[in-house]
């Protein structure tokens, strides 16, 4: 059997609340063991070890928690007798720590997110099966060289593209135009598709962690938006994520602000508010080509990749052809 090292980060996997109930729970409540102990079989497919590394509601993760859980998988994957991770964590903010770990960890060894919509205390709560079937797909050679992935509702999904699409439905996750990687059935995998940007062994990030990231924040842009939302984030900002209209679009007068305020060396990215599709350059939007389209990247994916991209470099042509790549 495979060493397999579950480690816990909280969620509405762990979530508890009136028994029976799916809704007003508190996330990250339950030990990780608990859960482990109620899930029939699961430790006849692989040997298990716990680690309890946090216990919060994803929407308390931030950027020292990921750097904190990348070391720790770094360490452990050093270990001749460790085969994968399963990490369990709450829904809401997985796609961005899925990203970052799909980014930073330095490992072949399989790396699978796993969480839950319902919490441990509700009727027919989702989070049992889909970490059974997340310690099934992390023991199996199938899923060595994805990269990170996150398994829900019998689905395998990339670290890179999966986005919550619901925050109701159990099969709250997707990959918009690029499917999923494979499908479970019960414990046995079948992969479908790979994914051709890079992650992992082969990520510039996964060397060496910075001790900490640069501070790289969001803004929406909406018909109307004042302009003054960008000058009061590049306050406080290294670098500025747009999610703008359409292909990464916004009006002229974020144009010019965007031209000052990059005189000033902020850099910016263009993401979409629409979640298919991809963000090209535009010689409309960006005549000066001073900001680095999110190519397939929502905005908060695109803020992983710069934060990562300006702890090593802030030449822009540099950081678009990490873009391209990642
Ligand atoms: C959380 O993200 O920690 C709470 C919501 C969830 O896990 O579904």
């Amino acid at each position: 059997m495979k060493n397999i090292v579950i480690i816990a980060t909280g969620g509405t996997i762990a979530g508890s609340g009136k028994i029976g109930k799916a809704t007003n729970y508190q996330a990250g409540k339950i030990d990780i063991k608990e859960i482990i102990d109620s899930i029939p079989m699961i430790n006849e497919i692989a040997n298990l070890t716990a680690i309890q590394l946090f216990n919060i509601d994803s929407n308390e993760m931030n950027e020292q928690y990921w750097l904190c859980l990348t070391k720790k998988i770094n360490d452990l994957a050093n270990q001749d007798n460790i085969d994968g991770f399963v990490v369990t964590h709450g829904t809401d903010t997985l796609d961005e720590t899925a990203y970052f770990l799909n980014l930073t960890v330095c490992t072949y060894k399989p790396v699978v997110l796993t969480g839950a919509m319902r919490p441990a205390s509700a009727t027919s709560a989702d989070g049992p099966m889909n970490l059974y079937q997340a310690v099934c797909l992390a023991s199996s050679d199938e899923a060595l060289g994805h990269g990170v992935m996150a398994l829900f509702s019998s689905t395998i999904y990339s670290g890179r593209d999966i986005q919550k699409v619901s925050n109701f439905r159990i099969d709250a996750f997707d990959q918009n135009h690029f499917g999923c990687l494979g499908y479970m059935y019960d414990d046995k995998v079948q992969m479908f598709s790979r994914t051709f940007k890079k992650h992992t062994i082969l990520s510039m990030f996964s060397e060496s962690l910075p001790a900490e990231l640069p501070s790289v924040g969001i803004v929406y842009y909406y018909a109307g938006a004042n302009v003054q939302l960008l000058t009061m984030m590049a306050k406080i900002h290294q670098g500025i994520v747009i999610i703008g209209s359409g292909s990464g679009n916004y009006s002229k007068l974020w144009l010019e602000e965007i031209q000052r305020l990059s005189n000033e060396g902020i850099i910016f990215v263009r993401a979409s508010r629409v979640n298919q599709g991809i963000v090209y350059e535009s010689s409309i939007f960006d005549p000066l080509n001073i900001c680095i389209p999110s190519n397939t990247l929502s905005g908060q994916k695109a803020r992983v990749l710069l934060m990562l991209a300006l702890s090593k470099t802030t030449n822009i042509n540099e950081i678009k052809k990490i873009f391209d790549e990642y």
